[in-house]
């Protein structure tokens, strides 16, 4: 799922830069990228590909040569931010400026965005980054480049990433591309192509290498973690087809995490995993592995069976919750997050309130709630009326959100005269005294800096506590 993918709307439209660039390189690429995890961890590969062909990035627009915006299509308010900052960049484009799109928004509309945006030069989909080269070639020579294929090999396993928005100290690495679940809801599927996973041995090198340049934790990505399934290449959807040996071969997520935790002293974390598909033994191998951090992004949408069906999830409120009683019998500590869509097609006050018991139920630490937005093409848009009136979409919503922030706050009060370890991220946004961390649970906490090194994992004893964050003080 673009599930990935959550959203952080703290991120939406961050330049990614890379400092320190030494290169003499004569061309400037300026990257904005919007939406999920992945999108941003795409960049770093766009970027990795343009430094070979002599581009350094750049944040300042008006030295760019080359504009690149990283799209995002989840929502059609992530299109239409996009749209806005394109009118913005009319205003910089001069003759020596390139503008390209990537992403979601490039693979949804294909050519038509060259034909709707005047300004836009170059369209590039998310499996087509190795082409840039070519295209850009296309495009210095005055034509307009497209290249929206979608592949079934492509994880640009072999590429070294360049790092950039770095903190140097949390890491991404995608272990996969793609999905193959078809939410009814979801643009995901049309515009990042069917399932396919990386190779082990490349995943566990673009670990060691970021130990090895000091990070301290790595998330894995992909759109459903638990459907990974290394099988020597190839689709997901063609491990049928498979030999005996090929399939006694194969690697899944729980082995794969077994085989991160084993070879990486990072902590480690993974996004976003999938209900239907997330297994007793991927919980058994968190618990087993201290560095493997006690936390499980595990997007519900629903409590409503019926709606769950029609968003063809493939589970109900029943397999979801018994999901959520695992979790809790396997790894008591675990910190559990959601993303819940309001107002999907034929949302009754009814389904409304199974959504709210079902949190009442599993007591979320936190979550991301969203109302439903149609997107073309999805089998949503083709069988089903969005029906639910704006209005009544926005007071479940808030609704949602109120519980949502109760619950977070009563989660967080339980840490109160705890101590929990911290790895220190760096210096907390409201004071340049204190640092800013995450617990193993992914909770935010803030304590005063005193000599903490920004990087390191320290004890922290819990005092106080917001919804949002938690509040404390270092004990040795
Ligand atoms: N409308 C609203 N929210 C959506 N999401 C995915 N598609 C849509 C849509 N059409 C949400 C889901 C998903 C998260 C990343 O975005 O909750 O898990
Ligand atoms: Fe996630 Fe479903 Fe979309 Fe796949 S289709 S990205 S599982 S929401």
């Amino acid at each position: 799922m673009f599930e990935s993918k959550t959203i952080d709307e703290k991120k939406q439209g961050t330049v990614l830069m890379k400092d320190n660039f030494l290169s003499k390189k004569n061309k400037k690429v300026y990257i904005e990228s919007y939406g999920c995890q992945m999108n941003f961890s795409d960049s770093e590969i766009v970027a990795s590909i343009l430094l070979e062909i002599g581009y350094e990035t750049t944040r300042d627009i008006k030295s760019a040569n080359l504009i690149l915006i990283n799209t995002c299509s989840i929502r059609e308010k992530a299109e239409q931010t996009v749209r806005k900052r394109l009118d913005f960049f009319r205003a910089s484009k001069n003759k020596k400026t390139s503008i390209g799109i990537l992403g979601c928004m490039a693979e949804r509309l294909k050519s038509k965005f060259l034909e709707e945006e005047k300004l836009v030069d170059l369209v590039v989909g998310p499996d087509s980054y190795r082409d840039l080269p070519n295209l850009l070639k296309e495009v210095n020579d005055g034509r307009k480049a497209i290249n929206v294929i979608l592949s079934k090999e492509e994880t640009y396993a072999d590429l070294n990433p360049v790092r950039l928005d770095k903190n140097g100290i949390t890491s991404f690495v995608s272990i996969m591309r793609g999905c193959d679940n078809m939410c009814s809801f979801c643009v995901v599927p049309f515009t990042r192509g069917r399932e396919r996973s990386r190779e082990p041995k490349t995943i566990i090198n673009e670990i060691k290498e970021l130990e090895n340049n000091g990070y301290k934790e790595v998330t894995l990505l992909g759109q459903n973690v638990d459907s990974y399934l290394w099988t020597g290449g190839g689709l997901k959807k063609d491990f049928q087809k498979l030999s005996k040996e090929a399939k006694k071969n194969s690697v899944n997520f729980a082995q794969l995490l077994d085989l991160v935790a084993r070879n990486t002293f990072m902590r480690i974390r993974f996004s976003t995993s999938h209900p239907k598909d997330m297994t007793d033994d991927v919980l058994h191998i968190m618990a087993k592995h201290k560095n493997i951090c006690k936390y499980i992004h595990l997007p519900v949408q629903s409590g409503s069976s019926r709606i769950l069906k029609l968003m063809n999830r493939g589970y109900d409120r029943d397999w979801y919750l018994n999901r959520v009683k695992s979790i809790k019998n396997i790894i008591p500590e675990c910190g559990i997050s959601m993303d819940i869509i309001t107002g999907f097609c034929d949302e009754s006050e009814k389904d409304h309130l199974d959504t709210l018991s079902l949190m009442k139920a599993v007591k979320y630490d936190f979550g991301y709630m969203f109302k439903y937005s149609e997107r073309p093409n999805t089998l949503a848009e083709r069988k089903y009326k969005d029906n639910v009136p704006d209005k009544i979409k926005s007071k479940r919503l808030s609704e949602i959100i109120d519980l949502q922030q109760k619950h977070s706050l009563e989660q967080n009060e339980k840490y109160i005269g705890k101590i929990c370890e911290v790895l220190v991220e760096g210096l907390s946004k409201k004071s340049d005294d204190d640092l800013f961390g995450r617990t193993t649970q992914n909770t935010v906490a803030v304590f005063p800096k005193e000599n903490t090194k920004i990087g390191s994992i320290v004890n922290v004893l819990i005092t106080n506590c917001t919804s949002a964050t938690l509040i404390g003080k270092l004990i040795n």
